[in-house]
């Protein structure tokens, strides 16, 4: 039997994305990073620029920090009722913030990015948060736009638009990343194509 050879790089790369449990709890991570969003509500605003850095006045090294990921994270007022979108203080399982805007090799100062905001985000009021990664892909810290208790700076995005093509939204999350983690996408959409 023939196999087609996407099908065999499919499947091993999708095994290599598959994420194990890691057990990272956002509670035991330093909050070294201070973030920041333009600050959006309402409609017509089809972009976020984001800036973070690293926090230098606490007594916490950042040696350890070799990649960020920013992420698109959902307020409490949008996630009552919704269960697939649960806080949890275990990473492997916390649904706040699904979504991926953007990742990059870790600075401490001057970062900026400005996040075209995909036409399919819902629509529902949210906060950014970074993530500080190690060497092993765990995270080790973060800084959020938000106060602990998710109640100051939440910014709300409105559907942009509905019209648009499906399949669109998917190529500002692939040449957002680096690295090689959307390369099973990319074969999937061929596969398709
Ligand atoms: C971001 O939105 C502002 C306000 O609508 C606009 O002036 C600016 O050109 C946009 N920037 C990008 C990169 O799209
Ligand atoms: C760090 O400390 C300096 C001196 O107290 C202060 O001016 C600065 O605003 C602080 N930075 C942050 C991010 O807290
Ligand atoms: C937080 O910072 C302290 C002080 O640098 C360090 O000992 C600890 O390992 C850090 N925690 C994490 C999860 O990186
Ligand atoms: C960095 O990682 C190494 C190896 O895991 C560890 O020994 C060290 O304590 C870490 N340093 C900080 C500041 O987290
Ligand atoms: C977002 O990024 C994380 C970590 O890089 C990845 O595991 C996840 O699959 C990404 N999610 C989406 C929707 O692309
Ligand atoms: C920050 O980045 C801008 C644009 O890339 C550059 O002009 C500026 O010198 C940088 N500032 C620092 C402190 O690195
Ligand atoms: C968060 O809310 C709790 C209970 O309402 C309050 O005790 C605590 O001070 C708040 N924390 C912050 C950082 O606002």
């Amino acid at each position: 039997m023939e196999v087609h050879p996407f099908i065999i790089v499919l499947v091993i790369s999708c095994f290599a994305t598959v994420s194990y449990a890691h057990n990272v709890h956002l509670s035991s991570l330093n909050q070294s990073l201070i973030v920041s969003a333009s600050a959006t509500t309402g409609q017509g605003v089809d972009n976020i620029t984001i800036t973070w850095s690293f926090n230098p006045n606490l007594t916490v090294s950042d040696s350890n920090y070799t990649t960020v990921e920013a992420k698109l994270c959902y307020a409490p007022v949008s996630q009552t009722g919704r269960n697939d979108l649960k806080t949890d203080d275990n990473l492997d399982f916390d649904k706040t913030c699904p979504i991926n805007i953007t990742d990059a090799p870790y600075k401490r100062s001057n970062n900026t990015f400005t996040w075209i905001i995909p036409k399919d985000t819902p629509s529902a009021t949210y906060f950014v948060r970074v993530y500080a990664i190690k060497a092993n892909n765990h995270e080790t810290a973060y800084g959020q736009t938000t106060d602990a208790n998710k109640t100051t700076n939440l910014f709300q995005i409105d559907g942009v638009a509905t019209i648009e093509q499906k399949g669109s939204a998917a190529w500002p999350l692939i040449s957002n990343s680096f690295g090689y983690r959307y390369a099973w996408l990319v074969m999937l959409i061929l596969m398709i194509l």
